[in-house]
Parts: C-alpha cells; structure tokens; sequence
C-alpha cells in the first residue's frame, strides 16, 4: 500500500524541503474532511472520499446556518411567536435564495420536495400531456415517467444522433413535456441543454431537467437556458438535510392536484354534516404541494449552500474541477486493464464523474479494495440506471469516482496509485 506518510496516522513527520509545487488542495471546507478511518494493514488514513455523486458532505457554512437556525428553532408558517417568524423568514428566504441560484424566471414556483425523485413525482403528476424521455436516464427520471405511460427514446451512440432522435419523436407526435438528464449520473458526461430546450420549444413542447448531478458543478439558469423544469436534490449540493427542490413555470403546478394533500396545501375546509364531507379549497403557489409541516433546516441548508457554492465563483469551481477530473480520467486511461466509460462518443462536456472497470475484478471487488487497503469511498454497480450501463456493456456494473467540492489533488493520486497497485496485482 502506497498512501501519503501525511495520509497516516502512526508516523513520525519530519520536515522536508519542497522542490515541487504543492498539490491541489481542496476548494472548500466539508464536513468529516479530516476523518481517519482503519485499512487492512492496522494503521488509519485520512479518508479519500470520492463518492460526491452519491451523496456530498455538507460544507461548513451549511453546518454553522443549520446550527444557527436550529438555536432560533420553531414551528413555522402559521405561529404568531417570534421564533416561528424568524424560522418563518429563513424558510420563505432559502426560496428566495434558491430562485436567485438557479435563474428563476420571476413567475416561476420554486417548490421545497423531499429530493430529486421527489421532484420529478411530482412534476409527472401535473404535466398535462405526453411525455417523451431518454433511455439513459437515471430510474428517477425515467420510473416516474413510465408510471404515466411516456414515450422512451433511445438516446444513441452520439450527442448528434441523440438531438436527431429527439426531434424525429417530437416530429412523429407532439408532447408537452420533454425530461432530460443535465449530466449523467454515470460517466458526467453533460448533454447541450440549451439546444435541447430550443428542441423542445420548436416541437411545442417544454423542457424539464434533472439537476442532480448538473447542479452541484455547473451554474444553470433557466431564465437564460429556457429550461422549463429543474430537479435537484440537497445531499448532493453539500446540504444534506432531506431537501429537494422543483423549479418551474407556474401555470402547471397551479392547475394540478396538490401532489399531497393535508394541512399547509388547503387554506380552508368546510365540514358539510349533511352530505358527509367536507369542502376543500386549495392554495395555489408552492405551498399547493408543500402539504404537511415543512423542512424548514434543509431548506436553511440548501439556501446556505447556494450562497456559499455562488460565492466561490463560477471560474474557480469549474476550473478546480476541471484540473481534477483530467488528471483523474487521464491516469485511469494509462492504467493497464482500467476501462473508462462514455455514453457518446462525441460528448466534450463532462462533470466530475468518471465511471470505469478493472479487467478480472467485479466492480464490488474493486470498490472493497478502495476501501479496505486504500481508506477510498467510492460508489460500485448500476447506479440507478440500469438501462445505460447495461448498454455500455458493464452486466455487472462499474465503478464510480466522483468528486467535488473537498477533494483534492492527493485523494485523485491516492486512487490511481490503488488502481496501479491492484492492477500489478490481477495480473
Ligand atoms: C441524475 C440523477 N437523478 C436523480 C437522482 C435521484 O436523486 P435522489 O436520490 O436525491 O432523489 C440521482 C441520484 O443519484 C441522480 O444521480
């Protein structure tokens, strides 16, 4: 095992003169960064965790906004008590800070959802039409939609070809809503979004994307992309706290059924003894599908996180991420037996993710080896998207590094030195 002295516990740290330049350090401060976990040899390493895409810790000023409005804590929206003002507005005021993150139109509803499946649920149960969708979604983009009988098209070997499939469907039938993926849960790879909504709108229909993976790396606006529709979720935008988020045009979430119904989404109910029921009248606004007592801490955690991502700077989170995720793919791709995986041969936008397998090893048996000899996480199998991987020809599945915000220079170079390692070992 080749891990960093740095990297270690039980080793005696002596001082070095430097003649290289210090690695890449991370962009900003997370939660457990400096957590040692064991490996195999009995010692313990500073955990590498290289599995952003599944789930991202929560940055610090996330912490210090929960544990601030957690001092301040009560119930909210109908309590006339000061804490439940204050609890009131840093709610309504996370919204706010959301719909300024991600370019809300000033018509559009932002809605506060459990997460990104949460959202895209809901978004099926008020579209008012056809739907058409992409077979390499991940399930929650693609399960919700089935339920409601959408038409599948197969996105192929190319972006190009995909844009033609699209518009040959779109051609063939109108829809009112096309749903597509912003990056790939599997290989990062980041579809043309503004081509796509200009699709769509050409064909009559509107455009909703599913954020998850695309949010946390890449600054999206609707207002300037024309997406109608975006879902993400908290614990992948470095605010894990059970919130997700739907953006969108109004007029569809008003019309709707409240996609849950209780307390919060009605404003007024009506007992009729005689006929034995009662009369419901529903809100329109988000409050129509935020039925029942709010998150009110993970929506303090997205708003927290929002501004802090913003106030790192668009440049700077894309060229931190950039420079790591080259290094990454570059080295995985000289790696004797490491196979990396694309869904389109001629995509040139990738996010953060690099999925790849190890000749001779299942996907699990590397992931156990990451962790066991290496203290790496990262993330092995389908991935929830089950159609595309298969596609890519990984039956058993891949393996999946992803990275963000936290990670460095030393926990990319810690994983090659693995990948080497076991591959010098399968041999
Ligand atoms: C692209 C994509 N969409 C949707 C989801 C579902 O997100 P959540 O589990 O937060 O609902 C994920 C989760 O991995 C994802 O990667």
């Amino acid at each position: 095992m080749s891990i960093a002295t740095t990297e270690r516990t039980a080793v005696c740290l002596t001082p070095t003169v430097r003649s290289t330049p210090l690695p890449l350090g991370p962009l900003a401060r997370v939660t457990g960064a400096d957590e040692y976990v064991p490996v195999s040899d009995g010692a313990t390493v500073r955990y590498a965790n290289l599995d952003y895409a599944a789930s991202a810790p929560a940055l610090v000023e996330v912490q210090a906004a929960v544990q601030e409005a957690l001092g301040e804590y009560a119930s909210v929206h109908r309590g006339a008590g000061y804490l439940s003002q204050r609890s009131t507005s840093r709610y309504e005021r996370a919204r706010e800070i959301v719909a300024e993150f991600v370019g809300a139109r000033a018509d559009d509803h932002v809605i506060f959802t459990g997460n990104t499946t949460d959202s895209i649920n809901l978004l099926a149960s008020c579209v008012p039409g056809e739907v058409v969708v992409l077979d390499c979604e991940h399930h929650a983009n693609l399960l919700p939609w089935k339920r409601i009988g959408a038409r599948v098209v197969s996105a192929p070997l190319s972006v190009e070809g995909t844009l033609e499939a699209l518009e040959k469907e779109l051609s063939r039938r109108p829809a009112a809503l096309v749903s597509v993926t912003g990056a790939s849960n599997v290989t990062g790879e980041v579809l043309p979004i503004r081509r796509l909504a200009a699709l769509a709108h050409r064909h009559g229909a509107r455009i909703a994307v599913d954020g998850a993976q695309l949010v946390p790396h890449r600054r999206i606006s609707l207002r300037e992309s024309g997406v109608d529709y975006l879902a993400f979720s908290g614990h992948k935008l470095y605010a894990p706290f059970g919130l997700g988020v739907l953006v969108g045009r109004a007029d569809w979430f008003d019309e709707a059924e409240p996609f849950r119904c209780g307390g919060g989404a009605s404003y007024q109910v009506i007992g009729t003894p005689v006929s034995k029921s009662v009369e419901v009248a529903w809100h329109t606004g988000p409050a129509r599908h935020e039925a029942g007592s709010p998150n009110v801490l993970g929506a303090v955690a997205i708003g927290a996180a929002c501004e802090a991502i913003a106030g790192l700077g668009e440049d700077a989170v894309s060229r931190h991420e950039r420079f790591l995720t080259d290094l990454l793919l570059t080295s995985l791709e000289g790696i004797d037996g490491v196979r990396t995986l694309k869904i389109w041969a001629d995509s040139t936008e990738r996010v953060g993710i690099v999925a790849f397998t190890v000749a001779g090893r299942t996907p699990r048996e590397v992931a156990e080896f990451l962790s066991d000899e290496y203290g790496i996480g990262v993330r092995d199998g389908k991935f929830c998207a089950h159609p595309v991987v298969d596609r890519l020809g990984c039956p058993e599945g891949a393996v999946r590094a992803s990275i963000g915000l936290g990670t460095g220079e030393n926990d990319v170079r810690r994983l090659v030195r693995a990948l080497e390692d076991l591959s010098a070992r399968t041999k």
